[in-house]
């Protein structure tokens, strides 16, 4: 990607896309779409590595997202994830959800193409939002596991009556999310390479694209021939390498390039 600068950087407030981008869009057989934690983060839910309010400037992940945390301390680390989970639980999807979820009907059930949502949110914001093919890459925090027999079930009783919860086989139960360390869920990869090798637009739309096997997904989608973009106020390791650099925040950019590149309503 490296001879493809960004085509356009459309203003922070109001939304002027350049033409060719709301084309590629029209014109692709297949969307996959790679959200991070800034699409939840105008839902109230903080990121990881934004300076002031992102969840690693506060906490240490070694100390709280690895199996070997977990060993050490899985009450705190537990109470931890229970806490996310009870305050995620007051948050809802926001208009950048529901417009993604809206761009997956128009593309799958009006016009009979494909659209695959992938995440590394935990938060299950998109599956509210209405959104349908969703790839969980880093898991979900509404299901947990047991640590003694693996069985995974989903809880959404908040909060856990102890730290760490025992699960019914007796064991402890830890968040079925995907720990540094860990291998991502393996049908959840091979489907996330599969659609981005034949996919012809690729959204990066808020990650700091800096958390692999998840941030290479992007190279792969464009060496098989994808038309990129990029949605993040900031600028990430792929914002010089994108064919198109939106600019803003999800909340705002979002609505605007659907409400573009969807034919009006009544039409
Ligand atoms: P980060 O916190 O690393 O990055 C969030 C990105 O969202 C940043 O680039 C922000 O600029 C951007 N952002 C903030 N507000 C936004 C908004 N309103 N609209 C659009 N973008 C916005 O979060 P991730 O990239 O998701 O993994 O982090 C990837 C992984 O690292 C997470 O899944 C988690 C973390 O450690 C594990 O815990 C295994």
């Amino acid at each position: 990607m490296g001879h493809l600068k960004p085509r356009y950087t459309c203003p922070l407030m109001g939304i002027q896309l350049d033409p060719e981008l709301v084309d590629a869009i029209r014109a692709a057989e297949s969307v996959v779409v790679m959200t991070g934690a800034g699409i939840s983060a105008e839902s109230g839910i903080p990121t990881f590595r934004d300076e002031l309010t992102g969840m690693w400037e506060n906490y240490d992940p070694e100390q709280l997202a690895t199996p070997q945390a977990f060993e050490r301390d899985p009450e705190t680390v537990s109470r931890w994830y229970d806490q996310r989970r009870a305050n995620i639980a007051k948050c809802e999807p926001n208009a950048g959800h529901q417009a993604l979820a809206t761009l997956e009907r128009w593309q799958t059930k009006d016009r009979g193409r494909r659209f695959t949502l992938l995440t590394q949110n935990i938060d299950g914001l998109h599956r509210r939002a209405g959104s349908a093919n969703v790839v969980e890459l880093h898991g979900t925090i509404w299901r947990w596991r047991c640590t003694k027999t693996g069985r995974e079930r989903e809880y959404r009783h908040i909060p856990f009556p102890s730290y760490p919860p025992l699960s019914e086989d007796g064991g402890l139960l830890r968040p079925a999310v995907v720990w540094f360390g860990e291998m991502l869920p393996e049908r959840e990869m091979m489907t996330a390479q599969r659609e981005c090798e034949s996919c012809d637009v690729y959204f990066s739309i808020g990650t700091s694209t800096q958390v692999f096997p998840a941030a290479g997904l992007i190279q792969l989608a464009h060496a098989s021939g994808a038309r990129t973009v990029e949605v993040n106020p900031e600028t990430t390791p792929v914002s010089n390498l994108v064919d198109w650099s939106l600019r803003g925040p999800a909340g705002t950019v979002l609505p605007g390039l659907v409400e573009r590149v969807m034919p009006p309503t009544g039409t």
